[in-house]
């Protein structure tokens, strides 16, 4: 599997719902991009997902269904690993090592947990607030050097770049677990709510219309996009005009992700037009790029059978690395092992 440079990348999706479109620019968009390049892991995180209240049947078809989205958006299973979390035990297995090694300072100043548990901390998962330290050990279990995340990611990337450290530090260890490097694509690592340019496009928003799912029809992304929230102005000359409008700016970077046009030629196309004109070539645009994987991600979840065969696959390329990882550190932390 060794490919141009002999890096490695691992990113991870839960599989906790529909998929959407900031799922699909933040993360999926880059794993595509990168997989030619790096040994690549792309996991699905069911253990993550449990850290809040699943359905578990839901969950287990959510499972499938990522893995044949990661499929239908053009990762090839032959080139990439594609594997569910809690088939590879080496992954809950370090977050212990780690939950020995991060500080709870470290995991009170976690913006996710806090906004995840909301108001209601005490009644929160102990899962949730060590979460983070789960995502440490998906990375370093691979050793991974890059990282494919969106935004709001970022935080929990300087954490794990935090435990590899003092990791390392305090085993003495110098080098074990390298110094991952988030890949962040400025302005799609953020794609915000289609109804409140403040708010960031989320799974979990109560309104369908904030977000544009990756298996919504055509008509209901037609539909979306026609109520999506604009500005009573007309389209702005500048970028840095643009910027001022949360929602504009959003939709033209969701138009610049996925057609590839830079954002600052799309200024000059739609300057002194009502914001309409954008809205439909916008609809087009994504009816065009979403039909492929929509009608491919349905096609896939007609054949359990090929995908857990792919997922078998994954589980196995997978141990192998994350077996040797963990054996080592069990060695490096001195527990003690019994020779079969
Ligand atoms: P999750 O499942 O919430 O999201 C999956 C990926 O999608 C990105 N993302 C977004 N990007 C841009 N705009 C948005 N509105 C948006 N919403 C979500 C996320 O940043 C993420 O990259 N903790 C992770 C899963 C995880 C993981 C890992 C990621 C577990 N272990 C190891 C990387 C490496 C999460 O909850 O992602």
């Amino acid at each position: 599997m060794s490919k141009i440079n002999n890096n490695t990348v691992l990113s991870g999706v839960q599989p906790s719902g529909d998929l959407h479109i900031g799922n699909y620019l933040g993360a999926i968009k880059n794993f595509v991009n990168m997989q030619n390049n790096y040994n690549c892991f792309f996991c699905i995180v069911d253990l993550h997902a449990i850290t809040v209240k699943q359905d578990p049947k839901i969950l287990k078809r959510n499972t499938l269904e990522v893995a044949a989205t990661y499929i239908a958006s053009g990762i090839d299973p032959k080139n990439s690993v594609i594997f569910n979390q809690s088939s590879v035990s080496a992954h809950s297995e370090l977050a212990w090592v780690f939950n020995c090694v991060t500080r709870m300072g470290w995991l009170n100043r976690m913006t996710q947990f806090k906004d995840k548990a909301g108001k209601d901390k005490e009644n929160a998962s102990s899962g949730l607030f060590i979460y983070p330290n789960l995502m440490a050990a998906d990375i370093l279990v691979y050793k991974a050097t890059h990282v494919p995340v969106g935004d709001d990611q970022k935080q929990h990337l300087e954490l794990t770049r935090d435990i590899a450290q003092k990791f390392n530090r305090d085993f003495n260890c110098e080098d074990f677990f390298p110094i991952p490097e988030p890949i962040i694509d400025k302005n799609i690592s953020r794609i915000m709510s289609l109804k409140d340019g403040s708010q960031k496009m989320s799974k979990s928003d109560l309104s369908e219309y904030s977000r544009i799912s990756l298996l919504d029809e055509s008509d209901e992304i037609i539909k979306k996009i026609k109520k999506a929230k604009t500005a009573d102005s007309v389209m702005p000359g500048k970028i840095e005009e643009v910027q001022k409008l949360a929602e504009v700016n959003n939709l033209l970077n969701i138009y610049s992700g996925f057609s590839e046009i830079e954002k600052y030629k799309l200024v000059e196309q739609y300057e002194g037009q009502n914001f309409s004109k954008l809205k439909s070539d916008l609809s087009d645009v994504l009816v065009e790029r979403l039909n492929p994987i929509t009608t491919e991600v349905k096609k896939l979840m007609q054949d359990i059978g090929y995908l857990s065969e792919i997922l078998l696959d994954g589980q196995n390329k997978a141990n192998q690395v994350a077996q040797k990882t963990i054996n080592d550190v069990y060695d490096i932390v001195g527990l003690h092992r019994n020779e079969a």
